[in-house]
């Protein structure tokens, strides 16, 4: 080997020992008499000293042609530091420089290679290569490297095996579009990219493996936000003879087992709440419950005196923004203005002050008597000093628009904090959502998950009061994971295609394998996928899963350092 230490392990125990070292040239202080170089590599950063009169004069020569990000090779002699550094674990020695050879040369790079960098992002995504070298990138990969160790001990220790299922396959039906590929040797026919391995994992249930998991690349083509990658992982997870208890179970477990393991937090048993619970306190099925803030329905109280844009409105709901009596003028209408950028249907927007001194002031005071205003702060349980914030309009918009209220105020009250965790299942979603614009039901999970058996008499009459076995695992406001107990019977399988508006020629056409099999004896099954990189992002305390991933794609969904997508090839 070309060295004998890493630039992170040397100690006071090995002052006096001969050693050799490689790595990156980080930085070179020259003081004249005496110069001090930072050597980095993976494991950590070296000190290396020259000084006149005790380092060869050829070799301080040599140091000087030295610049930032050369990869070098050193000799020299571990020593007792002077001025130590507490805040590196190399900080108490440095390396008495006797002999240097220049592995490679390097062009001064674009950016500084440090912690706290100058470049700007798009600027070292095209040299992601030298991003990476910088800590927290660096960190990311490790912590990424111990989620997944962690991640398959878990796993194998309850009997899951890893099995890996093909890229190149037909269409799964996730809800995105996919990514198609041309199959060259059958002209005009393409594969499609899976959107996950769904289909794969069932057909591997049927198949008798009983636990199966895979670190599964998963490709779906939409629209790209901070917890969305064109080209993500799931810890892809499917078992055989199981209830949603036993999945919830299990899966509590490894995220219990994943905080006690890399970030020494025990979690608690995690709360559950069911889909319409979500939707009603919260606006959204994504809760953020590191703070409560649940919404107040307010119609009642509102509506019927005699102001017709409110006796109108679908919904009147409200939150109270606890201390917050005293926002400005301008720091109302920052909240006005923000409810009105993100919602196209813009509700209406309400405050009421509940002073210290017990009185009530608001943005209605024309067409409500301060008695009035009364209620609405009994009813949102108010205390004198609290804000309380009201939307109306239509109720779909409406809540989805307190909901992004409710997140802004947590943050601005510094409520979001990521030292917490706060995990929740969301369980009992709907089978089935009405998709206006093709006027049919589209699967509200995928056409795999089964309904619950105390809903079924309701799929003729009522297919959207049916509730499906499915639950989503959210942390923190991030969707984790989800998954759901699957359709294990063909006629099953059959009526829900028929539901969704697929003829029986379509459902065979596409899914006649599926099918098929569920004819050669399938087990009951159920199970999850958790989105690794958003679990890394967690665990890492990142805003980004970007910073998770090695080689990301941007905003646009390009690879800048790769020129990907490209025009041609
Ligand atoms: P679902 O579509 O809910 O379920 O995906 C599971 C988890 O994968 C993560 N995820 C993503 N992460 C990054 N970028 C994306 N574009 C992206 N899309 C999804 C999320 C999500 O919770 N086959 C089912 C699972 C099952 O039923 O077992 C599925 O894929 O964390």
């Amino acid at each position: 080997m070309l060295r004998t230490h890493t630039c992170g392990e040397l100690r006071l125990d090995q002052v006096g020992l001969k050693v050799i070292l490689c790595g990156w040239i980080q930085r070179i202080r020259d003081k004249g008499s005496i110069i001090w170089i930072d050597l980095r590599d993976r494991y950590g950063i070296t000190q290396l000293l020259l000084e006149e009169g005790e380092t060869a004069p050829k070799l301080i020569h040599q140091a000087r042609t030295l610049g930032r990000e050369y990869v070098v090779q050193v000799h020299g002699i571990v020593t007792e530091r002077v001025a130590k550094n507490k805040y590196i674990p190399t900080g108490e020695i440095e390396l008495q420089m006797q002999e240097l050879v220049v592995l490679n040369a390097a062009k001064t790079p674009p950016f500084l290679i440090e912690s706290v960098t100058d470049g700007g992002e798009e600027l070292r995504m095209k040299y992601r290569y030298l991003d990476l070298r910088r800590d927290p990138l660096k960190n990311n990969l490790l912590l990424r490297h111990q989620v997944m160790q962690h991640a398959r001990a878990y796993l194998a220790q309850h009997q899951f095996i890893e099995i890996e299922t093909p890229i190149l396959i037909k269409a799964t039906p996730e809800g995105a579009r996919d990514f198609v590929v041309p199959a060259r040797i059958h002209p005009g026919q393409f594969y499609a990219l899976p959107q996950s391995p769904q289909i794969c994992k069932q057909l591997l249930m049927v198949a008798g493996v009983d636990r199966y998991y895979q670190m599964a690349k998963c490709f779906r083509d939409e629209d790209l936000r901070a917890d969305r990658q064109p080209e993500f992982t799931q810890i892809d997870c499917e078992l055989s003879f199981v209830t949603q208890e036993d999945v919830i179970g299990i899966f509590e477990g490894f995220i219990q087992f994943l905080f006690g393991q890399i970030k020494n937090h025990i979690l608690a048993p995690f709360p559950r709440i069911t889909y319409r619970e979500a939707i009603q306190k919260y606006g959204t099925d994504k809760p953020d419950l590191r703070f409560e803030m649940s919404f107040v329905e307010l119609t009642q109280w509102v509506q019927g005196q005699g102001v017709q844009l409110l006796d109108t409105a679908g919904s009147v709901i409200g939150i109270c923004a606890p201390g917050c009596a005293d926002y400005t003028r301008k720091q109302l209408d920052q909240l006005r203005d923000f409810v009105r950028e993100t919602q196209r249907d813009k509700p209406l927007f309400i405050y009421v002050k509940y002073h210290q001194d017990g009185k009530l002031t608001s943005s209605v005071d024309k067409f409500y008597s301060p008695q009035g205003l009364v209620t609405w702060a009994r009813a949102m349980q108010a205390h004198p000093g609290d804000l309380l914030l009201i939307l109306a309009g239509e109720t779909v918009a409406t809540r989805h628009a307190l909901s992004e209220l409710r997140l802004k105020l947590g943050k601005n009250l510094n409520l979001r904090d990521s030292t917490k965790i706060a995990p929740v299942w969301i369980v009992d979603f709907p089978l089935l959502a009405w998709d206006k614009t093709a006027q049919r039901y589209q699967a509200k999970h995928h056409p795999f998950t089964a309904p619950q058996e105390e809903d079924i008499t309701l799929l003729a009459t009522q297919p959207e009061a049916v509730r499906g076995c499915s639950y989503d695992l959210v942390i923190n406001g991030l969707e984790i994971g989800g998954g759901s107990i699957r359709i294990h019977e063909r006629s099953w399988q059959e009526k829900i295609f028929k539901l969704l508006g697929f003829s029986e020629a379509e459902a065979q056409q596409q899914f006649g394998f599926l099918m098929d099999a569920l004819e050669y004896g399938a087990p009951p099954h159920g199970g999850i996928a958790l989105g690794l990189d958003r679990l890394c992002a967690l665990l890492g305390d990142e805003a980004s899963i970007r910073s998770c991933i090695a080689f990301p794609k941007n905003n646009a969904g390009r690879d800048i350092m790769l020129q990907a997508p490209s025009p041609g090839y």
